[in-house]
């Protein structure tokens, strides 16, 4: 875990290098659409899920913002994160993707904005302008994804802010640590997208052993695992039981042993869907 990560809990928070505090896990909602989408959410909402992390290009804020206002959990408690599509970046383009997710998701602010792509020309005025979004109250932190640190330090060169987040994927096949000391070395918040390896290598060997030696399940072990490294996480699920299972790491930790045996996973091919 790094210096900055809190112990793990259903409530716990990060703490991000501007003040605010992230959930530690949250719903991923690609490709949940229309009722399937509103149905999952209100179910996370209903476990404990805290954070829900959506983007322009996901075609749900509308589904996502009416399942947060009909739980009636009070707004100030759910962590709502959405992206700048690439074909938004820019200045105007920006303000205007902005506001029309504010509308589409009913809400005033939003609590992390990201920069979905990085986009060749267009990253630092894009921050510049979500930085103006952040001083008018319209989002609250603002952060990147899928950066390298030399895009992330292109910013800084610019006299920008610190990114609060980079959201990046990450799972012990896909993880760059020399990323995971960059970001450290900042107070760069790292959260992990795709956890789950999108479903696709939930079944190999190595994972499977030590989730049978916790009498745990193999989502259960990738997402602990990420936990244990200070990430936050956004599993997408559709169903109960896997957003039950998935909220369900909480009350075991995996020993130092199996840490390093899932983190060697880094060098073995898996299909993961590119
Ligand atoms: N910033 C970016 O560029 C970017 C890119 C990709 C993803 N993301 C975000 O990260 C989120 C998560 O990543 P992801 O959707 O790519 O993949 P993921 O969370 O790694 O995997 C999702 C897949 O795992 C399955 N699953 C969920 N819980 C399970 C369990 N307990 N046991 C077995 N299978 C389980 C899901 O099936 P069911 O649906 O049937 O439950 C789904 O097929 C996205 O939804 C999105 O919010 C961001």
């Amino acid at each position: 875990m790094n210096d900055a990560a809190v112990k793990p809990s259903p409530d716990a928070r990060a703490a991000l290098n501007d003040g605010n505090r992230m959930p530690l896990i949250g719903l991923g909602t690609w490709g949940l659409e229309g009722e399937t989408c509103y149905r999952a959410v209100r179910e996370a909402l209903n476990i404990g899920y805290r954070l829900i992390d959506t983007a322009t290009m996901y075609h749900n804020e509308k589904e996502i913002g009416r399942a947060v206002r009909d739980s009636g959990i009070d707004r100030d408690e759910v962590f709502l994160t959405t992206k700048v599509a690439s074909a938004d970046m820019g200045y105007e383009s920006t303000i205007k993707a902005c506001k029309g997710s504010l509308a589409r998701l009913g809400i005033d602010q939003i609590d992390l904005y990201l920069i979905h792509w990085p986009s060749v020309g267009k990253n630092i005025e894009t921050w510049k302008t979500m930085e103006g979004l952040r001083s008018r109250g319209l989002v609250r932190s603002i952060g990147v994804s899928n950066f390298t640190s030399d895009m992330m330090d292109e910013l800084l060169l610019s006299g920008a802010s610190v990114p609060a987040v980079n959201q990046i994927e990450i799972n012990p096949f896909v993880y760059d640590a020399e990323m995971a000391r960059y970001c450290a070395g900042k107070r760069i918040h790292l959260e992990a997208y795709s956890p789950l390896t999108r479903g696709n290598c939930l079944q190999e060997r190595e994972i499977l052993q030590i989730a049978n030696a916790y009498e745990r399940s193999p989502a259960q072990v990738l997402l602990r695992w990420a936990l244990q490294k200070g990430l936050t996480v956004i599993p997408k699920a559709s169903t109960r039981d896997h957003l039950r299972e998935n909220f369900n790491i909480f009350d075991f930790e995996l020993y130092f042993g199996d840490v390093a045996k899932l983190d060697a996973l880094n060098t073995v091919t898996c299909m993961i869907d590119r």
